[in-house]
């Protein structure tokens, strides 16, 4: 049996934490969607397609493994996407125990609702403290982001906020 799982997110932008949660999780399923997703609780800054587009642009240039399917979501449960893809683990990457907590309640909601399990992948401890919100603001204020964002990203947001 194929094993199949999905990492969701808002990647609003991706970071180099979603790569290497990504890169990670690659190496553990056969197959592994990576799948953008609306949060209705953030305010965004790039649309859904864009975001799509970099993730793909930046798992090709770190040469990621060739099993990750980039796709979004915007109609009904994440457990849906699962159950559509044949997928029966979503995976989270958690930095601490604030993540941790912000993801329980739903991880025991998406088992409750359809089986689906959720495994945790802590980050390199090089990216523990990058997230897209930080990305966000540095580059909103003008400050470099190269740090924090695949190539393409920084491009992009050098781009759209000169
Ligand atoms: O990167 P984010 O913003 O932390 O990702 C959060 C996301 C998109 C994974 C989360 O909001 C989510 O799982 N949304 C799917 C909606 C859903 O199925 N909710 C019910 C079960 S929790």
């Amino acid at each position: 049996m194929r094993r199949i799982a999905v990492v969701p997110g808002s990647f609003d932008p991706v970071t180099l934490g979603h790569l290497d949660v990504i890169d990670r999780a690659a190496g553990l399923f056969d197959e592994l969607h990576v799948l953008v997703v609306h949060n209705p609780d953030k305010s965004a800054l790039l649309p859904i397609s864009q975001r799509v587009s970099l993730l793909e642009q930046a798992i090709r240039e770190a040469g990621l493994p060739t099993n990750i399917v980039v796709s979004s979501w915007s109609v009904g449960l994440l457990v849906d996407y699962c159950m559509d893809v044949g997928a029966s683990v979503l995976v989270k990457g958690v930095r601490s125990q604030i993540d941790v907590t912000y993801e329980t309640p739903m991880a025991i909601v998406n088992r409750n609702l359809a089986s689906v399990e959720t495994i945790f992948l802590l980050p390199n401890p090089a990216n523990g403290h990058v997230s897209s919100s930080l990305v966000r603001q540095v580059a909103a204020l003008g400050g470099d982001v190269s740090p924090y964002v695949p190539r393409v990203v920084a491009e992009y947001l050098q781009k759209a906020t000169v």
